[in-house]
């Protein structure tokens, strides 16, 4: 089988993304009944690079290995040879000789597309400045357990085009279902990925009207890791832009509310929020552990359906 990687939602056909959510739920609630019992890769490693911070990712790519039965390694530039410059394709190659698949968190998207093209083994973005696939996994398969089927349905994204709008554009695209990003001027997502995703995705810059009968609000940080020192510009740019329990009045009545986390209460959400039972926040964090179960089997395993 030749080598496939998961840098975008696009690297993946609609078809194997859809697959992949409901893959991922019955790995759910096999583990709920049966506990850790699937152990289909017994001795394999995961090798993961961390230049950024993480939580969730890290613990869930983790123990989605240790559930298998396998092995997750924690690499950060700090102490391996890529921090002190050893070409990203040596290390690639070298990798690739050793474990079975590697997930990388980073900065630049074209370092790790430089990666993946010396890969031998598959590589899953675990965030880089321009994409979070593997959050749009767990996000799409959580709307999808609370609501069944996203297709035609509307999310809404309220706050920064950066990394996850990004990703929720192609996941618009890819599930079909129709986005509004609600952004303040001059914070716009790539025009081309817009583009690309054709009219089921529009741009608007007033969340009280973007809201409006949508089945699905997320936000994000204001400032992204790397980020840091425009925080207090951010903060003047986005005021108005806040996600509150009266702005998702504002939505259907079925709306849900998502987020990637980790949250900075006050700022993109008010203090609150994320008690309110349409946010379902922390199902979303923990469906990132199935989703990724079921990314890692279907980049070693192809399709599995049993
Ligand atoms: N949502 C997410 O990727 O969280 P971490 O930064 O904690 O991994
Ligand atoms: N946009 C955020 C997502 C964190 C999971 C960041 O890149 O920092």
């Amino acid at each position: 089988m030749a080598t496939r990687h998961f840098l975008t939602l696009l690297d993946l056909s609609p078809e194997e993304l859809n697959h992949l959510i409901q893959r991922a739920i019955t790995i759910k609630n096999r583990l709920k009944a049966q506990g850790p019992t699937y152990t289909p890769f017994t001795n394999r490693t995961l090798a993961m690079f961390f230049e950024k911070s993480s939580t969730r990712t890290r613990v869930s790519f983790e123990t989605a290995m240790a559930h298998f039965g396998g092995h997750a390694l924690f690499l950060s530039p700090r102490d391996t040879q890529l921090g002190r410059g050893e070409p990203i394709g040596d290390t690639a190659r070298v990798l690739a000789e050793m474990v079975d698949i590697v997930m990388i968190r980073t900065f630049s998207h074209a370092g790790l597309e430089e990666y993946a093209a010396a890969s031998q083994v598959p590589v899953i973005n675990a965030l880089t400045d321009d994409y979070h696939p593997c959050q749009l996994l767990a996000d799409v398969m959580t709307w999808t357990e609370c609501r069944g089927s996203v297709k035609g349905k509307t999310a809404v994204w309220i706050g920064d085009g950066n990394n996850m709008c990004h990703s929720w554009i192609n996941a618009a695209r890819q599930f079909d279902f129709r986005l509004r990003i609600c952004c303040p001027p001059g914070y716009e997502p790539n025009a081309d990925l817009v583009a690309a995703a054709g009219d089921r995705v529009e741009i608007s810059h007033d969340p009280q009207q973007a809201v409006q009968g949508a089945g699905l609000i997320t936000t994000d940080v204001w400032a992204s890791m790397g980020q840091e020192e425009e925080q207090a510009k951010r903060e003047r740019d986005f005021d108005g832009f806040q996600v509150t329990e009266a702005l998702l009045d504002r939505a259907a009545d079925s709306a849900l509310f998502l987020h990637c986390l980790p949250a900075h209460r006050g700022e993109e959400i008010s203090t609150t929020l994320l008690d309110d039972p349409r946010a379902v926040v922390w199902q979303e964090a923990g469906n990132r552990l199935h989703a990724q179960k079921a990314l890692i089997e279907f980049l070693l395993l192809g399709k599995v359906d049993d």
